[in-house]
């Protein structure tokens, strides 16, 4: 198992040898390492179990380190970046030749991203490269919202866990980039779209998967846990798996089932409030996952707003690869 703390110093250290430290952000905890070291890139993907071809996004702490990496900010995305950094946004940049192809694999835009947890922010002032940094969960499967869930499934293959406490947004960061001057969105996330427009005006949505991410890899199988997950309307799905005495799990916004134990469901937010929701989805689908069950059902969210992000990891959880 790794170490947990809040060692600063020692998680500079441990990257700057080019070794794999796992970190805090407001969205969902990131597997770091030195984004300029092509080796310590690698080892993300090892400990991962990431194909090469899905590639990583790069976290610092201010514009003026982008701008070493990158050849420019467009216009409208120094706007975004203005208005939502530090935060859950994630811009494609042109890059430099400084980053290496492996972290974009070998695209000409690099992932770049100023998350706004202060231990980790602190971290990477500290530092004078980037760190590129995937949720760190094995690929495929649900990102880990706290230090707890990281080291469950990766601490052998790391040394350290930045201990940042559990994620107040839950969900990974909205990615946007530019195509021919239109504002495009990648991956629906933790930054609601609605504030993107408020800003920029109205922007496309193109997150559809493919199973070569050349375009932001949005995998249509993702998110999975490991017991057959089943999204839809969950009180006309539940009597057919009761009526054969199989054990079920809920997962809803906030209707309870009384035909169903309580520990075995989880309502994400009594007072259907999406952030709270959006923040609670991951461990609840977690633990879910632990239990002793044969199937986890569960409600759509309202199709608004986060919601709509929280939809798409439903829909990609309930893909069997
Ligand atoms: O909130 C987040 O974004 C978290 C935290 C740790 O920052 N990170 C995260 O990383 O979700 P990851 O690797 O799990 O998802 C990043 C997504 C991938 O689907 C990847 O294909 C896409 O971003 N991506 C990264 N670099 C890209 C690039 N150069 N061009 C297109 N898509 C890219
Ligand atoms: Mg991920």
């Amino acid at each position: 198992m790794a170490e947990i703390g809040q060692d600063i110093a020692k998680a500079k250290s441990l990257l700057e040898k080019g070794e794999l430290v796992a970190i805090p952000t407001e969205t969902v905890y990131g597997l770091a390492a030195n984004a300029l070291n092509p080796d310590a890139a690698a080892s993300i993907f090892e400990a991962k179990n990431r194909p090469s071809f899905d590639p990583l996004i790069i976290h610092t702490d201010s514009v003026d380190k982008i701008n070493q990496w990158v050849e420019e900010i467009p216009e409208s995305l120094t706007l975004l970046a203005e208005k939502f950094w530090p935060g859950p946004l994630t811009l494609l940049l042109p890059r430099k030749s400084i980053i290496p192809d492996i972290v974009t694999s070998g695209l000409d835009r690099v992932a770049v991203r100023i998350p706004s947890h202060p231990l980790t922010l602190e971290l990477l002032k500290t530092l004078d490269f980037p760190l590129a940094a995937p949720s760190a969960n094995p690929f495929g499967y649900i990102s880990p919202t706290s230090a707890e869930h990281v080291n469950k499934q990766l601490g052998d293959q790391i040394p350290y866990i930045l201990d940042g406490g559990p994620c107040q947004v839950g969900l990974e960061s909205t990615i946007v980039g530019i195509e021919e001057r239109e504002v495009i969105v990648y991956r629906l996330g933790g930054l609601d779209i609605r504030e993107i427009e408020a800003v920029i005006g109205t922007v496309k949505v193109k997150t559809h998967s493919s199973s070569n991410p050349s375009a932001p890899g949005l995998l249509e199988s993702h998110y999975a846990p490991r017991k057959p997950f089943i999204v839809g309307d969950v009180a006309s799905l539940l009597p057919q798996f009761l009526e054969k005495g199989q054990k079920v799990g809920v997962l809803t916004l906030s209707q309870i089932f009384r035909e169903v134990p309580e520990l075995d469901q989880i309502q994400l937010s009594a007072i259907g409030d999406l952030k709270e929701a959006a923040a609670k989805l991951f461990a609840a689908m977690r633990s879910l996952d632990d239990l002793n069950l044969d199937v986890i059902l569960a409600e759509w969210m309202p199709n608004e707003g986060l919601g709509k992000a929280m939809n798409d990891r439903l829909q990609r959880a309930s893909v069997k690869a």
